[in-house]
């Protein structure tokens, strides 16, 4: 099935999901990535690139930093970004994980070689324009974005960069950069209270059509990114798009309807990213208070989906998994009239798929105790007794 897809909404919602992790460690989000890549489209423009090349500077500048995990915020974020991305790790995995992201031309090394410097003293050696141009004005932005939360003082900022011209940034870059400095509206445009609204202002937008079946490998990735969050939930997502799959071939579903209920598993739990791994983790039934914090994971994840167009379907029966029918569910206490089908079905395979997972405070539950505590649920009015029954019938465990 084709659908209209807007890069540029997809780009800024996965920016906004990898905010997620930043906030649920720091209580708050400094920018890094929108103002990272505010300033390299400033450089791009001034070099004159053209618009496809400006637009995947925007989109790599966005996500450049998608490979830094939840072990390093977890171990390293009250000690600034520079500390964060102090690992080659970030930079392999975020590669990787951009690897079928749909750019507009065909680039390697990007993400590899966003730390490299131009006289070869980073993390690989690669030196001078054997470092691809995206990589070194992602580097220079990088640095500059550092710098620019580090010091009260502009002219500080302009100070570091201007010392390192020629050897951790090329001449030409520096000298760009220099001459952006000068503009007043520029430094304004990198405040918290501007920098969303002009980097998606200043990126060149490019919407396309694509096989919906096209972004399932990119919902693969995110789910690998919320998946790795904690060793209890490493095969969550995965594993209830692999249960999703079986019953939408039961249910005789076509194709765009199972595409959508396979990307909806995959992406389900993103707002999970921004839950403290303490309470993920917990060896133990969660205090009111950490249910509570817990309870929201699905509104961020309506958040994130709900702003890309044409996921107006994958939104619900992604965000609705811990609603049900009678109203006792959360984050918005729907009940059966607003619950379709393919709402009530997540909520069930989502309960199966934890039941049937490892966990911190016990084992794996077998197929018949999970789906007998279906049953019990069903019975008490909270979700679909047709589905539990036909989830006990056709779906065995498989991961
Ligand atoms: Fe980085
Ligand atoms: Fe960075
Ligand atoms: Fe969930
Ligand atoms: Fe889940």
């Amino acid at each position: 099935m084709i659908m209209e897809f807007n890069r540029n909404e997809f780009v800024s919602a996965f920016t906004f999901a990898l905010d997620f992790l930043e906030a649920g460690i720091r209580k708050n989000v400094t920018n890094h990535n929108k103002r990272v890549s505010l300033i390299a489209l400033n450089i791009g423009e001034a070099l004159g690139l053209d618009t496809e090349d400006m637009f995947d500077l925007y989109a790599y500048a966005m996500l450049h930093d998608n490979g830094i995990t939840h072990q390093v915020y977890n171990a390293l974020a009250e000690n600034g970004q520079d500390q964060l991305e102090r690992s080659v790790s970030h930079c392999i995995i975020g590669e990787r994980n951009l690897a079928a992201f749909p750019f507009l031309r065909k680039r390697e090394h990007i993400i590899t070689y966003h730390h490299e410097a131009y006289n070869g003293s980073g993390y690989y050696g690669v030196s001078g324009d054997d470092i691809p141009l995206l990589s070194q004005i992602i580097a220079l932005a990088d640095t500059t974005e550092v710098l620019f939360r580090r010091y009260a003082d502009k002219a500080e900022v302009i100070e570091d960069i201007r010392k390192q011209k020629g050897s951790t940034f090329s001449p030409l870059l520096s000298e760009t950069f220099l001459e952006i400095a000068h503009n007043i509206a520029f430094w304004l445009s990198l405040d918290d209270m501007f920098v969303s609204g002009e980097v998606s202002k200043r990126a060149p937008v490019f919407a396309m059509t694509t096989e919906l079946a096209d972004l399932l490998p990119i919902a693969g990735i995110i789910s690998g990114i919320i998946d790795a969050k904690s060793p209890f939930t490493g095969t969550h997502s995965r594993g209830l798009a692999q249960k999703a799959e079986i019953m939408a071939d039961y249910y005789h579903f076509d194709e765009e309807r199972k595409i959508k209920l396979l990307i909806a598993a995959h992406v389900h739990d993103t707002g999970k990213l921004i839950i403290p791994n303490s309470i993920i983790d917990k060896p133990g039934k969660l205090n009111p208070a950490e249910f509570e914090i817990m309870k929201t994971h699905t509104y961020y994840t309506r958040k994130v989906l709900e702003a890309v167009k044409g996921f107006e379907d994958i939104t619900e029966w992604a965000s609705n998994h811990h609603e049900k029918l009678n109203g006792c569910g959360y984050p918005l206490g729907f009940d059966k009239t607003k619950l379709d089908f393919e709402s009530q079905l997540m909520t069930c395979l989502d309960i199966y798929q934890a039941l049937t997972e490892n966990r911190p405070y016990r084992t794996p539950l077998t197929h018949k105790e999970a789906t007998d505590i279906l049953q019990n649920l069903a019975d008490k009015g909270e979700i679909n007794g047709d589905i539990v029954r036909d989830i006990t019938l056709h779906c065995a465990i498989s991961s």
